[in-house]
């Protein structure tokens, strides 16, 4: 009887946003990003894998629905940690050769902006990697599935850095601080629509690398520094410093979608409200006390520390009662989900 190997991975949300890429393929970005990695209690992806010698192809379900195996992204996937288990002779070649099975499933909306595809294709890495006996980096080849899932492979406060060699050898995600560092940090989701997004993050960051002037500018001048800043404030445990800056940049992200030609938009009145709602309520507390960061969809996900998550539940229960009628998908709350170890 062949094992059965599950691995479950949590969503990443980024605070310094990944947005275009200079190889498609690859999957190497123009800048880099930093993110914060939930809780796996909460939202995550799980994912089986199998290899038997008698399965005649390599077969996929997701979300209980079968899907073709034939997408580039996870062919490259699987071949990457075959030739890493190949390099570190981990497992004997007859393993190598057998078909697999691999079956994943979200808890969450798949596709509405909600770091889906990050959760999922880190699970499947890391489900493939215990299969093959693989212990090295494997952040890399999550990338190759979805950039922002090579952020996913870590807790913490993580960062991937571009990297500059064209076959992308230095681009891989490290951790900048484990959960411990500042175990007051939490986030809040705020699910504005679960429905599939119009325009996929792939086709948005194409169109924003032809044509956004703004994109080349946020990348040579602004996300260096405020990735240094970032760290920084990370380091120091200034919220306030860290919520700007997480602002700064979401606000920034949704410009260069607006900026890109044709444009589009991943922000609803919902999501701008919020925005609103968030700089009013900083406003009144004298200083910044809560973040908001949006990735492509118009779900909201607010940073803040575990002493104003009461409060700003309560505030956003009654500017948004459930039964408000405007809201046709209404807003879920999913409860405030710490930083993972
Ligand atoms: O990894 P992708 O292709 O799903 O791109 C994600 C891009 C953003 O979520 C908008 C930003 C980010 O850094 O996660």
């Amino acid at each position: 009887m062949a094992d059965i190997i599950t691995a479950v991975a949590p969503v990443n949300i980024a605070v310094i946003k990944y947005w275009g890429k200079r190889d498609e393929e690859l999957i190497l970005p123009l800048n880099d990003s930093l993110s914060a990695t939930l809780d796996t209690n909460i939202m995550y992806a799980k994912t089986s894998v199998c290899a038997r010698p008698d399965f005649a192809t390599d077969e996929i379900w997701l979300n209980g629905k079968k899907e073709s195996f034939e997408s580039e992204r996870l062919k490259n996937c699987l071949i990457s940690i075959k030739k890493k288990a190949a390099a570190e002779k981990s497992v004997n070649n007859d393993f190598l050769s057998w078909k697999i099975r691999v079956c994943s499933e979200n808890n969450f909306p798949t596709a509405a902006g909600l770091a889906s595809s990050a959760a999922g294709y880190a699970c499947l890495v890391t489900a493939l990697a215990k299969l093959y006996k693989v212990n090295s980096d494997v952040s890399a080849i999550a990338r190759l599935g979805s950039g922002s899932a090579c952020r996913s492979i870590y807790g913490g406060f993580v960062q991937w850095c571009a990297g500059v060699d064209p076959q992308g050898v230095d681009s891989f995600a490290t951790q900048i601080v484990d959960s411990s560092h500042w175990p007051e940090m939490r986030v809040l989701i705020l699910v504005v629509a679960d429905h599939k997004k119009k325009t996929s993050s792939t086709d948005g960051m194409k169109i924003s690398v032809q044509t956004s002037e703004l994109l080349k500018h946020r990348v040579q001048h602004i996300v260096p520094k405020r990735i240094d800043e970032i760290i920084d404030a990370i380091y120091d445990k200034n919220f306030s410093k860290f919520a700007e800056i997480t602002m700064k940049d979401s606000n920034q992200f949704h410009a260069v979608c607006m900026d890109s030609y044709p444009p589009f938009s991943y922000l609803t009145d919902v999501s701008h409200t919020i925005i609103q709602l968030i700089h009013s309520y900083n406003k009144a507390c004298g200083e910044v006390k809560v973040a908001y960061t949006f990735d492509a969809g118009p779900n909201a996900c607010l940073y803040m520390l575990q002493s104003e998550v009461f409060v700003v539940i309560s505030l956003l229960k009654h500017i948004f009662p459930s039964s408000n009628p405007e809201f046709v998908t209404g807003l879920t709350f999913i409860p405030e989900v710490p930083l993972s170890t």
